[in-house]
């Protein structure tokens, strides 16, 4: 399986990774062949490209840390919870809790997921698309925590905590005015003090209305705490923000920069760990950062590379302990001709030692 971003899909290409619709059914299976027509639609979604299966990708495998079918019903739900959450406040049905019990549900079984897999890396490129960024981006933020939960050996029950306050760490941005949260324009400095008020209306509309276990509201009011005190809303500095806090706070800053906003351009996950590495001890724990990186792949497999030596190659499998070192499979020679495709280790080959990526290569179809 390989990823082909959107200006290199071609018909004919066939799907290597179920894609799903606005309302999160399924719109192309796994082995289905796209058409003008379904190309057409993925751009229209806003999806920055797909996963497709073919001979010269065919022993690359790329595998999620959940089940797709589990991510889709989260972000069904979560969205779900927001609509109901929304009208609530607006007096209107009294549907909520059955919402924010389904979420709890998926965040337990998205705990089991990460559990059983826990040796995998984070090795996808995230596939949001623009209408629903909120929902896609919480169960991201979500699992993304509950995997750092994970490698610090945390408990079934904060791994909950961390996840509840994961997904619903935005929940606060229902009573922002959506002109000012969708804004593609800088915002102005008053429009930045309301926006900055979400994390406070969050933490007491979970702690007032749900049966909520206090360590995740806590932790939903602290998620844009930074380690160094520069955040809000009180300024708090290393460990006074509690350890889940600090979590849902890398995760969050991680998974935004990655995607594509109305006023910025997504960045490749290489380009977003170097942020969040530079931010250790800063922004961020530095602890933390240091399981980031083992956890997630700054070159996911199935992605294109480029070598300090010219050659270009897909990337095929990922190593926690060297994130920058991945097996690569050289398709393209320095002339940019296609050659028999061959394995390197930038990890374990002594004799590679000096050749490092330098990038992520504009497609190859
Ligand atoms: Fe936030």
């Amino acid at each position: 399986m390989r990823f082909v971003p959107v200006h290199g899909l071609m018909e004919g290409m066939a799907v290597g990774k179920s894609l799903y619709d606005i309302n999160h059914k399924l719109l192309l299976s796994q082995g289905s062949v796209i058409t003008r027509t379904y190309i057409d639609r993925i751009v229209q979604l806003g999806y920055q490209g797909i996963y497709i299966d073919d001979n010269l990708s065919a022993d690359i495998e790329v595998k999620d840390v959940i089940r797709d079918e589990l991510r889709m019903k989260a972000i069904q739900s979560l969205k779900e919870a927001f609509i109901y959450t929304d009208l609530e406040t607006k007096g209107g049905q009294k549907q909520v809790k059955d919402k924010i019990d389904i979420t709890k549900m998926m965040i337990t079984n998205i705990v089991e997921d990460i559990l059983e897999n826990k040796d995998t890396m984070i090795n996808l490129i995230d596939l949001k698309f623009f209408d629903d960024y909120t929902f896609f981006h919480s169960v991201n933020v979500a699992v993304l925590s509950i995997l750092v939960g994970v490698e610090l050996g945390l408990m079934r029950e904060q791994l909950f905590n961390l996840g509840l306050a994961a997904i619903l760490h935005d929940i606060g941005k229902i009573y922002i005015d959506k002109d000012i949260l969708n804004k593609p324009s800088k915002l102005t400095s008053e429009e930045y003090a309301i926006i900055k008020k979400h994390s406070e209306f969050g933490y007491n509309y979970l702690k007032e209305t749900y049966e909520i276990p206090s360590a995740a509201y806590v932790a939903v009011l602290q998620h844009h705490e930074q380690y160094d005190g520069q955040g809000y809303p009180s300024g708090k500095i290393k460990e006074e923000i509690s350890l889940l806090g600090r979590i849902i706070c890398l995760c969050d800053v991680y998974d935004a920069l990655t995607s594509n906003r109305p006023y910025r351009k997504q960045l490749l996950p290489s380009e977003a760990m170097e942020y969040i590495m530079a931010n250790g001890g800063v922004m961020f724990d530095v602890k933390l950062t240091k399981i980031f990186a083992r956890k997630v792949a700054p070159f996911p497999v199935g992605t294109y590379v480029r070598l300090s030596n010219g050659f270009v190659g897909i990337v095929s499998e990922n190593f926690e302990e060297a994130c920058m070192r991945p097996r690569v499979k050289i398709v393209l020679d320095r002339q940019g001709k296609r050659i028999m495709p061959r394995i390197v280790d930038l990890k374990n080959d002594r004799y590679l030692r000096n050749v490092t990526i330098t990038g992520i290569n504009d497609i190859i179809s």
